[in-house]
């Protein structure tokens, strides 16, 4: 390819709304083109690495043994409402607008765009999958994916429509399942080293799409959205969203007597912090939740447990909201402040566990285990501008009995310990979700009524995998991973082109046709050759060359082939090496070769 007859709009400029280095880098290397929020073209040098990340996804998917197949975009909206999705999805799930505002009878009205595709690959599932002989199948697509992302932001990293590698499994039974995982687990790591990425696994939260074992691939940078905790020694990896730790020890102070202290107008843990000159680590939050009105996504609801629960956490912690849910056995929020001042008799920010504790009828109480362990903690009274000191679990409140439970129900912190028991420090770093792994079990062949018949002859229902990898994101992770402070570090395997070839004095002849004889070589062997013959300065030429980041740059000058050799530098290394121009073909082909494996 010529660069002077391509479209590599380079820029100097940084935009900016760009924060993050790979979008950045992204927009200033010509590879993508914001048409709207969260809405990006991949202009040809972006839309060429984006394929060579097609081609490692649908080899290894190949090679793992799924099977490609393509499905639609528009999906009747009924398939959603039969698995309950259109309500779990909220806002991200995109619907077509009726002709006329409000026309529910139209067509359009009862068509969404596909966010994912566990609903049509289930439609095509209970059409086809009905004997245990056809089992098991993993079928995937890639394909666009629309999501309504409310802030979509990082530039490619998340956007509102992206490409995505979706895989469904379909198993007779849960040892099926379990070796389908496997494939694939197996195969997102051969997927994402191939792509230069240095990734974790994190143990993760399946959220809406359901199910109960789920692993995410991460890129820890600053850059990411999600957060991970990982153990200092590597022995454990989970996304926050899900992480535990080890139990805290019990404190084995000496317990001293409850008091009640006058605190007029104290209400956050900072304000009672100083005004009881104690430590936030000193404090019980006592939070109100209730049951939320929209509970229909919640699998099984106790439904003798009273609505209101009253959940304890230490002052410096934070209440994790999937661990709760799970504890509570439905789903939960912030009670409105009417219900706390009913159950405490006091104003929203003095409620406390020692009387409300004391009378467990007509509530829950929850106990995080790090509040369980304290002694002489301070917390609200339930009487307006008051507070306590020297509340002691397990003697000021119960921490066993009907309706009290004890268990983990916070979000894990920077220097909790590993829960392996290994004692490692767990560290809280930032980072970029590349894959998600879960294993659904029969959430969506159940909805669905999707069954097969087993060899006793019995229907059961489809036991499901599925798998989805972002392709736009493995590029600007990759991107994020690999670049310095003038541009982008391309790892050969996903770069737009193997070589560029740079004509230092394009209007020399000796110099086209030693370029040109080198670029033909290459060419030849295979190898994607960018060619930069522009008539412009040299020092603008290698500007560009670092921003592009193409792998293996040869310059080919009048002064250098006056000595006879032309110069050759790899993108990641600092040293330039004079090589003739009969052997730089060869070279560079090792080059890369030598790369590519890495
Ligand atoms: N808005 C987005 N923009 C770009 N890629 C996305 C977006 N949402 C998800 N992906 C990619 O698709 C993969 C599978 O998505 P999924 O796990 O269903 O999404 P989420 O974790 O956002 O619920 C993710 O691991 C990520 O690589
Ligand atoms: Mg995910």
């Amino acid at each position: 390819m010529r660069w002077s007859r391509y479209l590599i709009p380079t820029t100097k400029e940084v935009p900016k709304d760009a924060v993050v280095a790979s979008h950045q880098l992204m927009l200033r290397a010509g590879l993508i083109r914001q048409l709207a929020a969260g809405i990006y073209s991949y202009l040809p040098l972006g839309y060429r690495a984006l394929r060579k990340v097609e081609r490692i996804v649908r080899e290894e998917m190949d090679r793992a043994g799924a099977i490609e197949l393509h499905m639609p975009v528009m999906h009747p909206i009924e398939l959603w409402q039969q698995t309950g999705r259109t309500q779990a999805m909220g806002d991200v799930l995109l619907k077509l607008r009726p002709v006329k505002d409000g026309d529910e009878s139209d067509w359009r009205a009862q068509t969404v765009l596909g966010p994912t595709h566990e609903e049509p690959v289930t439609e095509i599932a209970r059409a086809y999958l009905n004997s245990y002989k056809l089992l098991p199948v993993n079928l995937y697509q890639i394909q666009v994916k629309f999501r309504g992302e409310a802030r979509p932001k990082s530039g490619v990293l998340r956007t509102r429509e992206f490409l995505m590698k979706d895989a469904y499994s379909f198993d007779r039974d849960k040892a099926g399942l379990d070796a389908s995982y496997q494939k694939m687990y197996d195969a997102y790591c051969r997927i994402f080293s191939r792509c230069g990425l240095p990734y974790i696994v994190c143990e993760a939260e399946s959220g809406p799409i359901g199910g109960d074992a789920s692993h995410e691939f991460m890129v820890l940078t600053d850059a990411g959205e999600d957060f991970v905790a990982v153990s200092e020694n590597g022995d454990y990896a989970a996304n926050t969203e899900r992480a535990t730790c080890a139990p805290l020890p019990q404190d084995e102070s000496l317990m001293q007597e409850m008091k009640e202290v006058h605190t007029p107008g104290q209400r956050t843990i900072e304000e009672v912090c100083a005004f009881l000159k104690t430590k936030p680590a000193q404090m019980i939050k006592t939070l109100v939740y209730a049951e939320t009105s929209k509970s229909q996504n919640v699998e099984k609801s106790k439904s003798e447990a009273p609505g209101v629960f009253v959940v304890l956490v230490r002052g410096d912690h934070e209440v994790n909201e999937n661990k709760l849910n799970r504890v509570a056995g439905t789903r939960l929020e912030l009670a409105p402040p009417e219900t706390i001042r009913k159950l405490t008799g006091a104003e929203v920010g003095f409620a406390g566990p020692h009387t409300l504790g004391k009378s467990v009828v007509a509530h829950t109480l929850i106990v995080d285990q790090a509040v369980a362990v304290m002694r002489n903690a301070a917390t609200g009274a339930n009487k307006t501008d008051y507070h306590v000191t020297g509340i002691n679990p397990g003697r000021d409140f119960p921490l066993t009995g009907d309706h009290v439970t004890v268990a983990d129900v916070r979000t894990v912190i920077d220097g909790d310990l590993s829960p392996t028991g290994s004692g490692s420090p767990i560290r809280i770093k930032k980072a970029i979700e590349i894959g998600h792994v879960f294993k659904l079990g029969t959430k969506y062949s159940d909805a669905m009524k999707a069954t097969f018949l087993d060899s006793d002859g019995k229907p059961k229902p489809l036991i499901m995998g599925c798998y989805g990898i972002g392709l736009n994101r493995i590029m600007a992770a990759a991107i994020e991973a690999h670049h310095d402070e003038t541009g982008i570090i391309w790892p050969t395997s996903i770069a737009p082109f193997a070589v560029l070839i740079v004509a230092l004095d394009p209007r020399e002849k000796d110099v086209m046709d030693t370029a040109e004889k080198i670029y033909n070589e290459l060419t030849a062997a295979g190898i994607d050759v960018l060619f930069d013959d522009r008539d412009e300065r040299a020092g603008f030429k290698f500007k560009d060359a670092d921003l592009i980041g193409i792998p293996v740059r040869i310059t080919v000058g009048r002064k250098a082939l006056a000595e006879g050799v032309v110069e050759l530098k790899e993108r990641a290394k600092g040293e330039v090496e004079k090589v003739g121009p009969e052997e730089v073909v060869s070279r560079a082909v090792a080059l890369i070769l030598g790369t590519m494996s890495k």
